[in-house]
C-alpha cells in the first residue's frame, strides 16, 4: 500500500527546500566565522544562533515529508559563498539570501495551491510567516549598521553594535502582533 500523500513534484520541491535551509545554516556559520575573525564576537554570536535556526527549519521540512509518508533524502550541502568584504556587504548578502529563501517557500505555496495539496499549503504558511520575520531581521541589521555609520562607522559605534547584536532576540516583532499600546 502506497501511503505517500505527497506528489512526486511536491516531494522533490520539499526536499530541495529542506536542503536549501541546510545550506542557509552553512552560510550563517561561515559569515559568523568571518565576523568573529574580524573581532565582532557579538555579531558572530548572533549569526551562529541564526545558523541553528536554519537547521531547525531543515528539520521541520524533513519531519513533514516523513509525516506525509514520504522519505526525505539528506543531500550534500554546498560550500558557503566567499567571505563578505565588509559588514555592510555581510548584512546586504544576508538580506539577499533571505529573499532567495522566501522565493523557495513561495514555490512550495504555489505548487501546493495548484495541486490542491492543502496539507502542504497549510504547512508552508508557517514558513511564509517565518520569512516575514527573517527578512525583517535582516533589514534591521542593515538599518542598525547604517545608523552606526555604515562602513565609515567609528570603532565606538561598531563596538556598541556588536554588543547589541550579541543580546538581540532571534525573532523580529511582526506587524500583525502590534497594537496601539505596543506599536
Ligand atoms: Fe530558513 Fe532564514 O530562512
Amino acid at each position: 500500500m502506497d501511503t505517500n500523500r505527497l506528489s512526486k513534484p511536491m516531494h522533490d520541491a520539499l526536499n530541495k527546500q529542506m536542503t536549501k535551509e541546510g545550506n542557509a545554516a552553512q552560510i550563517y556559520l561561515s559569515y559568523g566565522v568571518w565576523a568573529d575573525d574580524k573581532g565582532y564576537a557579538g555579531i558572530a554570536n548572533f549569526l551562529f544562533r541564526h545558523a541553528h535556526e536554519e537547521r531547525n527549519h531543515m528539520i521541520k521540512i524533513m519531519e513533514y515529508i516523513l509525516e506525509r509518508g514520504g522519505k526525505p533524502k539528506i543531500e550534500a550541502l554546498s560550500a558557503p559563498p566567499a567571505d563578505p568584504k565588509s559588514l555592510t556587504d555581510c548584512f546586504n548578502k544576508i538580506f539577499k539570501h533571505e529573499v532567495d529563501n522566501t522565493e523557495g517557500i513561495y514555490v512550495l505555496v504555489d505548487m501546493a495551491m495548484k495541486q490542491k495539496d492543502w496539507a502542504t499549503w497549510n504547512f508552508a504558511q508557517w514558513f511564509v510567516k517565518e520569512q516575514i520575520e527573517e527578512e525583517k531581521l535582516a533589514m534591521n541589521l542593515i538599518d542598525k549598521l547604517k545608523i552606526a555609520g555604515g562602513d565609515r562607522a567609528s570603532d565606538e559605534s561598531l563596538f556598541n553594535l556588536d554588543k547589541t547584536l550579541e543580546q538581540a532576540p532571534d525573532d523580529a516583532a511582526l506587524a500583525r502582533n502590534a497594537t496601539e499600546e505596543k506599536p
